[in-house]
């Protein structure tokens, strides 16, 4: 059974609205801890749209799970990383125009360079994952650079409906099954809700789940602790009788 990883990242796109200090990711973050996730995640861009350099430093000191950083494939987001040591990168592809991650890395013209970096990113107690669609190619490109993880992104099925959402989902599993085939680690995120969490929660080989919209757009209503709370119930409802 996958463990959940919160995105907290339009906690502060609330906060970048009025440029003010409410609501703070940070306190957040403790919230969703205590409420028992297993992980934050937060993608600090390069337009620094919601998320901010002072956000991650102060989280790297009070995260008390698991830190995972988002962030593009850049000199200045490498440098930061470096420097930083979360506990985990997902690198993904970053466009100023997008609302949201919109599609896996194009691992490939990454592949070089990202296997340039690894050692000096292992040696600095960070694990990598690697952002990508389900397809052979990139994962063989995320396994060749050696990192740890991709992150399968499950945006596609989660936009899809009836035969096409079971197509999807196939996908994923096959993907899944892919890399772990190469000896890579599994995660799973993008556009997943209380409705379709379950079967990506079933794959196999699915580590982490990283999940934020739909949480964040739930506490509105049901409030954080709640909202992480009904989440973390989902996906227990993946595993087997004899592990609950
Ligand atoms: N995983 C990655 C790599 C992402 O970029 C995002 C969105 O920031 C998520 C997971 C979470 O997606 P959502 O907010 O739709 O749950």
């Amino acid at each position: 059974m996958p463990r959940l990883h919160v995105n907290i990242d339009h906690v502060a796109t609330l906060r970048q609205a009025r440029l003010s200090q409410e609501p703070d990711p940070v306190l957040a973050a403790g919230i969703c801890e205590l409420a028992g996730a297993n992980g934050i995640t937060v993608h600090l861009r390069e337009d620094r749209r919601h998320i901010q350099d002072r956000d991650v430093r102060i989280l790297k000191e009070t995260v008390k799970t698991l830190l995972n950083l988002e962030m593009a494939w850049t000199e200045e987001m490498l440098d930061f990383a470096l420097e930083l040591k979360p506990d985990q990168i997902c690198v993904v592809p970053e466009k100023r125009e997008e609302l949201t991650t919109e599609g896996g890395l194009d691992v490939a013209r990454y592949e070089q360079s990202l296997t340039e970096e690894m050692d000096r990113l292992h040696s600095a107690g960070i694990e990598v994952s690697i952002f990508v669609d389900p397809n052979p190619d990139a994962i063989e490109c995320a396994a060749r650079s050696g990192a740890d993880f991709v992150e399968l992104h499950t945006g596609s099925y989660a936009n899809a409906r009836g035969q096409n959402r079971e197509n999807e989902l196939k996908r994923l599993e096959t993907a899944a099954n892919y890399a772990h085939e190469l000896g890579l680690r599994v995660n799973a995120g993008h556009g997943l809700d209380y409705e379709n969490v379950l079967p990506i929660a079933q794959l196999p080989w699915v580590e982490e789940l990283n999940i934020g919209y739909a949480i964040l757009c739930r506490s509105i209503y049901s409030g954080l602790d709640q909202a992480v709370r009904e989440m973390q119930d989902r996906i227990l409802a993946a595993a087997p009788p004899d592990q609950e």
